[in-house]
């Protein structure tokens, strides 16, 4: 949808029977259609949604990467109940980006949107041609959304089966990109942009080309980098966006391809030091979407440009107004010890131990109050496993991983970084939130979110 020249965009979550490439046929939710969302496409001035809701259950339309304020966010305060609409009066005011939309009804967001129900948003300038870079949609201009899902034999989608799929997170053995089974990208004999949308729930991705060709990262989630930055491996966590650029001007095939998921690691905590054969792939490495190329498609682009226009960021560390510390935390009481085999793991069900400083998500808890127009310190670290730490309606610096300069995905604005230990983030607050629509911080594997590593926060 081009809301470029309109304004105004509607989407509708519904539902319907998807037919997954022919081979698998599931019953599953979208908006607008059956399964995921359409692109949405919007620029800087007024915008006006209207979300519909013709499903039994409520869902939300949460503008992942747009930083609205909390009232337009689309968060776990904003539901659709059946049958119901919400047309938030928007205001889109940011860099180009790619973001994405998905619901966010807490305690079901991940089973819902495993079942379909997300899509894609461009933030464009239309000053891409002046930046040397892609942007004929479609044809060298291609947005992906990744995501990993598990079958029946009746080729219904199958969702979360036992403890570790909540523990880890529910990842897949099929792949899905945009929906589809078994796709094939077909593209033009010039330089490609691959906007990739991390919509899976849980699985971590480190991307690479199959023959070695790099892989040129442009924007990071809240937009351009200052220039291009080439790069063998692109890990991706659930919520992150990156756009990159891959030269095809030699007209030869390849196939995008990943590692195992770090969290996932057979042998459970213990993969990770083992080389990480994936607990449900059973594999080192997949292939996640193979390219061939056709000299009919015209690509007008055959250089890689050396200017985006994109700003580092660079918030003054002596001007912080507050330093804020986030524990991620799984197990009881925050520690290794006792933690996994107790109840954290038992309780017929129950999935105790996931919270954020030892405090799971309650819908009427506001957990912090910042000051609007501020810079703060968020210190957030990890336990156990590693997780993609996302805040809502801002987008954030990150200045240290583990008491070191942030590798070449994290040095852009962020709004999701993949948390494995400690990292620090200079976090500026321009958009307000109230009580009765507060903005979340959560991980964005979102078993983990739904099971109470959440919290919420306002800006005023
Ligand atoms: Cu993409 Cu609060 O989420
Ligand atoms: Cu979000
Ligand atoms: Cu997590």
């Amino acid at each position: 949808i081009d809301t470029t020249q309109s304004g105004r965009f509607e989407v509708v979550a519904q539902t319907g029977q998807t037919d997954f490439g022919g081979r698998l046929s599931a019953q599953t939710i979208g908006f607008n259609q059956s399964y995921l969302g359409p692109v949405v496409r919007m620029k800087k001035g007024p915008l006006e949604a209207r979300v519909g809701n013709t499903l039994p259950i409520p869902v939300s339309a949460h503008w992942h990467g747009l930083l609205v304020p909390g009232e337009h966010d689309g968060g776990p305060h904003l539901p659709v109940e059946p049958g119901g609409e919400w047309v938030p009066d928007m205001e889109i005011d940011q860099s180009p980006c790619t973001a994405f939309f998905h619901t966010h009804i807490h305690g079901r967001t991940a089973r819902d949107v495993y079942a379909g129900l997300a899509g894609a948003i461009h933030v464009t300038d239309g000053l891409d041609d002046e930046r040397g870079l892609p942007s004929t949609y479609g044809v060298d201009d291609l947005t992906l959304l990744l995501q990993d899902r598990r079958f029946t034999q009746d080729g219904e989608l199958a969702y979360a089966s036992s403890m570790m799929d909540i523990m880890h997170g529910m990842t897949g053995d099929t792949m899905l990109i945009n929906g589809q089974l078994d796709p094939v990208a077909v593209v033009p004999k010039s330089i490609v942009r691959l906007r990739l949308i991390n919509a899976s729930n849980a699985r971590i991705y480190s991307l690479f080309c199959d023959d070695g060709r790099p892989m040129h990262l442009v924007a990071t989630d809240g937009g351009y980098l200052p220039a291009p930055v080439a790069l063998e491996t692109l890990r991706l966590s659930p919520g992150e966006r990156a756009e990159i650029l891959v030269d095809f001007s030699d007209g030869r095939a390849m196939t995008l391809a990943s590692d195992g998921d770090p969290n996932s690691g057979m042998g459970g905590m213990m993969g990770r030091a083992l080389g990480m054969v994936d607990r449900v792939t059973g594999l080192r490495q997949f292939p996640v979407l193979p390219f061939t190329v056709d000299d009919r498609l015209e690509g007008s682009i055959k250089r890689l440009p050396d200017n985006l226009g994109g700003a580092r960021p660079d918030h003054d560390p002596a001007k912080t107004a507050a330093t804020r510390r986030f524990s991620l935390d799984m197990g009881m009481g925050g520690g290794m010890g006792g933690g996994m085999g107790g109840r954290g793991m038992g309780g017929g069900g129950m999935m105790g131990g996931f919270s954020i400083n030892g405090r799971p998500f309650e819908m009427g808890v506001i957990n912090e109050e910042v000051e609007r127009g501020t810079t703060e310190r968020w210190i957030v670290t990890t336990n156990m496993l590693t997780h993609p730490f996302h805040v809502h309606g801002v987008s954030f610096q990150v200045v240290s991983v583990n008491g070191r300069e942030p590798g070449p995905e994290d040095q852009g604005w962020k709004d999701t970084v993949l948390v494995d230990g400690e990292t620090e983030l200079l976090v500026r607050f321009d958009h307000p939130a109230s009580r009765d629509t507060p903005f979340m911080y959560h991980c964005h594997i979102l078993e983990h979110e739904d099971a109470g590593m959440m919290g919420q926060f306002t800006v005023s």
